[in-house]
């Protein structure tokens, strides 16, 4: 989704600015823009000439940030850019009107005095259009955000700087996450945000800067304020002040410390930062289960109140709820927690549940699973189930995020930052949390013997060892991905708690390389799918053999190759029975079934990436795909 940076300080803003759209790339974009405030322009007030003025630069491109740097260094000479100390930058993914250089962002008013960057949709655009051309403003793009660079000078005639943003805002219906500036006032950035994606404010040292993501402030500072729905804040070189939107009154704010380091925000030595995720794995689960997880007693401890309210005895049902990859981890969520806890739970897609009147009340545990933490559809949903009496609970990669702020309980993977718009890290480490979750309940409401709660715990302390043998496969798979790199389709299939790992596998297959791939359990292939089986038909089949189905899928499997299927394999290492049977083989290692997505997904991950090697893609920044969907 778009991105957004915007900085007040003493240093060249125009490096600085781009460097931190940079760090937001993976968000997904089509056009990039910056907005700078040039001081000290030289002007002629009644004949004489004066020297303080300030002047507003807008230069915007369609296409990658490299347009844009080119465009900077063509069009404003070295000292004009080093002499600029005030800016705002975005990185612009079409909703209304094409990529072009007019619709990129920043978007200027009638006297070019205003600029503003916009996350979100404002929905009621076309009728404040038609009211603001009523009055003769001209507008030069397609965007639906154009209209607020209008709005803020209409009411500048009337209110100061930061009380005419506040007022334009008042007017819009929709989503934003905004940040705007105005030459009358160079130093002071205004920025805010109703629904719209996340605005954070980094508190620097005599400087500040506002982004849409922490990526683009860790270079700066690892002091931030996440602005909550209706907040603005009004930003100058010595730091911010807070108001409500919708009151115009202050609003205190508390200072979080990120633990995030620049360094985890950058590739380290990998082509991509997929592959560099992937390989992070390991070491995402351990950090995960470090310091919740004794494998000795068994034991799980949560940090935060919630886990220890009378609710978690009392409630009698769950309900998940998440988009894409982080709702197939809820996939397998249910499967687990059916399992241990014997109560009803439901997955839902985040994005149908808030359009339903779903069953749920004040004995449901919610459970909001998201890497980000910002994925609008989810947090709809979560406002949704609270509405209805619920508890929520977050699995959640990035603290501070929106999910954390409006759930009760916090459960955090840490993961650390995940750049690659196809997530990996954080898929495995939502499985690791989802664990947690279960071993921790079973034990709080004694669902489950001690001693298996040993076992499992024992277990899932292994696991991070396990994934990083499995991790050295990676040759091997580079080889498979040779061999099918070239065909148009793909099927995946698993059962049970296999099958989410079978809808994640073709998910990551065809979001970074554009073959199509559907993931299906096995049982459902006889009700269509094995229509499409024949010898251009690779079928990848997640068959290990601690699974209470695995005779099934040795089934499915012949099934596969009795019509010239191209048959890949998951198999337990030393399986020569379902070896037999495949085209290609890819082992894992021999773990309890439960356990088992934890580690089937993985090379699953690694051939994606190594097809999508092979085929050129654009791995980290898929063509369409956004790294958190904040708007519907
Ligand atoms: C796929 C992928 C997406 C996200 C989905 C939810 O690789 O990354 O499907 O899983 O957009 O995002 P979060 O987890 O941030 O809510």
């Amino acid at each position: 989704m778009c991105g957004i940076v915007g900085y007040a300080g003493s240093k060249p803003a125009a490096p600085l600015l781009l460097n931190g759209l940079a760090k937001l790339e993976y968000r997904g974009y089509d056009s990039a823009g910056l907005a700078l405030l040039e001081q000290g322009v030289r002007h002629q007030v009644s004949g004489v000439s004066k020297n303080n003025r300030a002047h507003l630069l807008i230069i915007k491109k369609a296409g990658k940030i490299h347009n844009l740097v080119s465009a900077i260094k063509s069009e404003l000479k070295t000292d004009t850019r080093e002499r600029i100390t005030a800016g705002i930058g975005h990185t612009r993914w079409a909703t209304h009107g094409q990529p072009t250089d007019e619709n990129a962002h920043p978007h200027m008013d009638c006297g070019r005095r205003v600029a503003v960057v916009h996350n979100g949709i404002v929905e009621n655009y076309q009728h404040l259009k038609k009211q603001l051309q009523a009055k003769g403003h001209a507008f030069r793009s397609q965007t639906d955000s154009e209209v607020l660079a209008h709005l803020i000078e209409e009411q500048l005639k009337k209110y100061p700087w930061a009380e005419a943003v506040r007022r334009a805002l008042g007017q819009i219906q929709g989503t934003y996450s905004v940040v705007a500036v105005y030459e009358g006032e160079p130093h002071t950035l205004v920025g805010a945000r109703s629904g719209g994606g996340a605005l954070v404010v980094g508190w620097g040292k005599g400087e500040t800067l506002l982004a849409s993501d922490v990526p683009a402030l860790l270079a700066h500072t690892r002091r931030v304020s996440y602005l909550d729905d209706n907040e603005m804040a009004v930003v100058t070189p010595e730091g911010p002040t807070f108001l409500d939107v919708l009151t115009g009154k202050p609003v205190s704010k508390k200072i979080s410390d990120i633990e995030w380091t620049a360094e985890q925000a950058e590739k380290g030595g990998y082509p991509h930062f997929m592959l560099k995720e992937i390989m992070e794995q390991p070491r995402a689960l351990e950090d995960t289960f470090t310091s919740r997880l004794d494998p000795r007693t068994g034991e799980v401890v949560l940090e935060g109140k919630f886990w220890d309210s009378p609710f978690i005895q009392k409630f009698r049902k769950i309900t998940l709820l998440a988009m894409g990859t982080s709702y197939y981890a809820a996939l397998v969520g249910k499967f687990l927690l059916e399992k241990y806890l014997r109560l009803p739970v439901d997955v839902e897609n985040a994005s149908e549940f808030r359009y339903r009147d779903p069953i749920i009340g004040k004995d449901t545990l919610a459970v909001v699973i998201s890497q980000s933490g910002e994925t609008v559809d989810t947090l709809v949903a979560l406002r949704e189930a609270k509405a209805k009496g619920a508890r929520i609970a977050t699995i959640c990669n990035v603290m501070g995020s929106s999910a954390t702020r409006e759930a009760d309980g916090v459960l955090l993977t840490r993961a650390g930052p995940e750049i690659g718009v196809a997530s990996t890290k954080a898929f495995t480490t939502q499985l690791g949390a989802l664990w947690l979750l279960t071993l921790f309940l079973a034990g709080v409401r004694k669902t489950m013997p001690v001693a298996e709660l040993q076992k499992k715990a024992k277990e899932l302390s292994r696991l991070p060892q396990q994934m990083a043998a499995l991790l050295k496969q990676r040759k091997a798979l580079e080889k498979i991905a040779r061999e099918y790199s070239h065909y148009f389709n793909f099927l995946y299939i698993g059962r049970g708690i296999h099958y989410p790992i079978a809808l994640e596998g073709a998910l990551k297959l065809k979001e970074i390389s554009y073959i199509h791939a559907e993931g299906y359990p096995g049982g459902e292939m006889k009700h269509g799918p094995i229509a499409l089986i024949d010898s251009k038909m690779p079928v990848v089949a997640i068959a290990p053999k601690s699974s209470g189905v695995y005779e099934k899928m040795l089934n499915n499997m012949e099934e596969v190759k009795a019509r010239q299927g191209k048959l890949i394999a998951l198999v337990e290492k030393g399986d020569k029975l379902a070896a037999s049977k495949a085209d290609t083989v890819i082992e894992i290692p021999t773990v309890s079934e439960d356990l088992s997505p934890i580690l089937s997904v993985v090379p699953l991950q690694i051939l994606a990436y190594e097809i999508s090697k092979k085929k050129g893609r654009e791995i980290d920044q898929p063509r369409n795909l956004a790294k958190s969907v904040t708007v519907e």
